[in-house]
């Protein structure tokens, strides 16, 4: 099956630890939980398409070692096409580790070697994947070029262009539909706080006046606010019991992108989106776990 979406970031091998309480220097916890799964931003995104019914591509590199192998192996279980994967030759695999205590708090230590950054030549050689999805999302924790060169053919082939985080360069949100950043991404980008509804709605229109079409951004502590042309929606926090907000941004773009992609409106696409990122909120570690029906459920009123 064609890949609807495809998806450029990330793919790790994801460690999640809970603890009670973190350690201080020179004393240790004892691990309460610990799961070993397939992460980074690019594959979770993917992983959450994925678990929506709509068909995925992602375009990440792994080493070449056991640990890659493993890991492409578990993207292909979880639905997602890998086959413009790239294995790059003496490589290790990324490796992220979520420690998270009991009041939510985390703290990542990550072991992203430079050579498993997708580069440009990756995703030239992927050119046709990219060109004949319907969207595409680029994970910004890639190189500049390796953006820039996504965004491009996707805009050659008419795709929908979903960025997730700080653009590496202002040029690439007027090659952009849709741009997510969470509020210290917002203010990095915009030089202004996002602390308040108000504050996001500033921040939103500065990025659409770059050619955006819509700006989700994250309020922190208070919900997500949807700036488009056509006006704003701040959709608040509901009673979520959160655990770990890892990876809730992730699957509020893989929601929203397929929520567009099957030509949802605005609104029930937002509303389908917060609440897939509640749910992934609620465990630890930030592999979604999603159903379709999530994309149905808030159908408005
Ligand atoms: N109390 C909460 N209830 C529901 N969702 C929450 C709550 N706190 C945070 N979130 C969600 O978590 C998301 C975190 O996004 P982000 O920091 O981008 O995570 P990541 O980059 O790890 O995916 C927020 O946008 C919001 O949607
Ligand atoms: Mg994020």
């Amino acid at each position: 099956m064609r890949p609807e979406v495809v998806v450029v970031g990330q793919m790790a091998r994801d460690l999640v630890l809970r603890v009670e309480e973190a350690p201080a220097a020179g004393r240790s916890s004892a691990v309460r939980s610990r799961d070993e799964v397939l992460g980074g931003k690019g594959a979770n995104q993917a992983v959450g398409v994925a678990q929506l019914g709509t068909p995925v591509a992602l375009l990440a590199v792994v080493g070449d070692d056991r640990a890659g192998h493993d890991l492409l192996a578990h993207a292909a279980a979880d639905g997602i096409d890998v086959s413009h994967c790239v294995v790059r030759e003496h490589a290790r695999s990324a490796l992220i580790v979520d420690v998270v205590d009991d009041r939510g708090q985390w703290r990542y230590l990550e072991d992203i070697p430079e050579d498993v950054l997708t580069t440009e030549h990756d995703v030239l050689a992927a050119g046709d994947l990219v060109r004949h999805a319907s969207s595409v999302i680029l994970q910004l924790q890639q190189p500049a070029p390796t953006v820039m060169a996504a965004a491009r053919l996707a805009r050659e082939g008419g795709a929908r262009v979903v960025l997730d985080g700080v653009p590496p360069d202002r040029e690439l949100l007027s090659l952009a539909d849709i741009l997510r950043a969470d509020a210290n991404e917002a203010e990095i980008l915009t030089g202004q706080p996002v602390g308040n509804v108000a504050e996001g709605v500033k921040a939103g229109v500065m990025l659409l006046a770059h050619g955006l079409d819509l700006a989700v951004l994250d309020v922190a502590g208070h919900g997500n606010v949807f700036v488009s042309r056509a006006g704003y929606e701040f959709l608040p926090h509901g009673d979520a019991h959160v655990v770990d907000t890892t990876g809730a941004g992730d699957a509020l773009v893989a929601t929203l992108t397929c929520a567009f992609t099957r030509g949802q409106d605005l609104r029930t696409a937002a509303h389908a989106a917060v609440a897939a990122a509640a749910s992934t909120t609620e465990h630890a570690g930030g592999r979604p776990r999603l159903t379709p029906g999530i994309l149905e459920s808030r159908k408005q009123t």
